[in-house]
């Protein structure tokens, strides 16, 4: 087996792939990706995770504001998956830690995820309302959560957080 690669995703090649991921663990499929397929857009950061050529992941992210004053503009996990067969080895994990990185990088100060409570707190997510955050959906609270990249530009940052529409 080779070794597990993340890179971001190449928008004509890897649509199929991921379409394929999403319908098998989501259902039929995600608005991210309907969005992801009809609107190329750099604000947004799509990863996927490749082995032996063949795509077994992908994580989504896309702008999101907190309504402060003034107000702060982060990112939002938008959606994750892994190929069933290739659950629990790590490469949730990866794509989620790559993704946090790069966009810390770039100097996005928060990332939010309305999530399984379950999952995303050993990937380092925090309850959303430690943090005086709120979602704009009505969720179970343990289900907002968020990931501080820059506490410096957090502090004394609370409110509503709303992704963008795309
Ligand atoms: C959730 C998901 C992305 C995790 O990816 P993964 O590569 O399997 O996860 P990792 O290998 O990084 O981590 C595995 C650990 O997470 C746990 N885990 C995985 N999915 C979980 C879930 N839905 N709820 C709780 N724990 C979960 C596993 O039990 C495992 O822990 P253990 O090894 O200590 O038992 C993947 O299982 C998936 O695609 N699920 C279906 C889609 C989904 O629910 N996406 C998340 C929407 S918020």
């Amino acid at each position: 087996m080779g070794e597990l690669t993340i890179r971001p995703q190449n928008r004509g090649a890897d649509i199929a792939a991921i379409a394929d991921i999403n319908a098998q663990v989501f259902d039929g499929g995600t608005p991210a990706f309907h969005r992801l397929r009809q609107s190329p857009d750099p604000d947004l950061v799509s990863l996927v995770a490749e082995r032996d050529g063949e795509v077994l992941g992908h994580v989504f992210f896309s702008p999101v504001t907190i309504d402060s004053t003034p107000p702060v503009a982060g990112m939002g996990l938008g959606e994750l998956a892994v190929r069933q067969h290739c659950q629990r080895q790590g490469i949730g994990a990866a794509l989620t830690r790559a993704g946090l990185e790069a966009l810390g990088a770039r100097g996005c100060p928060f990332v939010i995820v309305v999530g399984v409570p379950a999952y995303y707190p050993r990937l380092g997510f925090e309850p959303g309302a430690k943090h005086g955050l709120r979602c704009q959906w009505q969720v179970p609270p343990e289900s907002f959560m968020v990931y501080v990249l820059d506490p410096a530009a957090m502090a004394g940052v609370t409110g509503v957080a709303r992704y963008r529409d795309v």
